[in-house]
């Protein structure tokens, strides 16, 4: 069993007021250990994995033993972030079910859990906060929902939208949450949320208003360049700096 650091979750909910919260995915030893080591605040071991990692279509298919697998080797390398791991698709379907999951993530060395969803999750999150384990939510555009909502699209455009996410995120605050994400919903709304809530929001696609913000490493390294969202920036282009290095290797063979 890992240690693992509840505190640093938690603390999380105090950054309203101060610097933005950096928040970036991991998955393996390396890439947390170069993470921690540059300050990152949140690490979160994304069920992005399935996609980015294991070359999934979706997130759909990643199971409780792909998150504890990848979190246990993220938790040997973190030692000052916060190590966030999310509960996998329909691994959450009962508060009971949300519990254990919750567990096995917390086990495998995670400082908290994220799940995805509003108002029809508070049971769970309620049972998760009761065995004292920390939370991040995460609504808007829900990843998990892919094969229901047919691709990935901005969300909160009409008023019924808008209002039901403003809501969810006021009772994901009363449940107990420490912060929640924010995903791919219009800027107006992230700012409303951002302003209405005491805990801190975390946006990615969802404009600059957020008080942190959030990216899945590849897409600001430029490390799985066959697909990039819109709204991310790489900052590097890690996957040329390999394929030079390999034409290099064949070459000096
Ligand atoms: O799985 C993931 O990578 C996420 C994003 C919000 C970064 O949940």
């Amino acid at each position: 069993m890992h240690q693992s650091h509840p505190s640093r979750v938690t603390a999380l909910g105090s950054r309203k007021e101060q610097n933005p919260i950096s928040a970036l995915t991991a998955y393996d030893y390396p890439t947390a250990k170069i993470l921690d080591e540059n300050g990152i605040d949140l690490i979160l071991v994304g069920d992005s994995l399935g996609m980015v990692v294991l070359g999934h279509e979706d997130t759909t298919s990643v199971t409780i033993e792909m998150m504890t697998h990848h979190t246990s080797a993220c938790r040997s390398a973190i030692n000052h972030a916060a190590l966030v791991a999310d509960l996998p698709y329909k691994s959450y379907e009962t508060p009971e079910q949300a519990v254990i999951t919750s567990n096995s993530l917390v086990i495998s060395g995670a400082d908290g859990v994220k799940l995805e969803g509003g108002s029809e999750i508070i049971p769970q999150i309620t049972a998760i906060r009761g065995a004292g384990i920390p939370v991040i939510g995460h609504i808007g555009f829900l990843p998990q929902s892919i094969k229901v909502e047919g691709n990935y699209k901005k969300k909160g455009k009409d008023s019924v939208e808008y209002s039901k996410i403003l809501s969810d995120a006021m009772s994901l605050e009363k449940a107990g949450v420490s912060a929640v994400v924010l995903e791919s919903i219009v800027s107006d709304l992230a700012l409303e949320i951002t302003t209405s809530l005491e805990i801190p929001t975390i946006g990615i696609g969802s404009g600059n208003d957020c008080d942190g913000q959030i990216r899945v490493i590849h897409d600001i390294t430029g490390g799985f360049p066959w697909f990039t969202p819109p709204f991310a920036k790489p900052l590097c282009n890690i996957a040329d700096e390999v394929s030079s290095a390999v034409q290099k290797y064949k070459e000096s063979i």
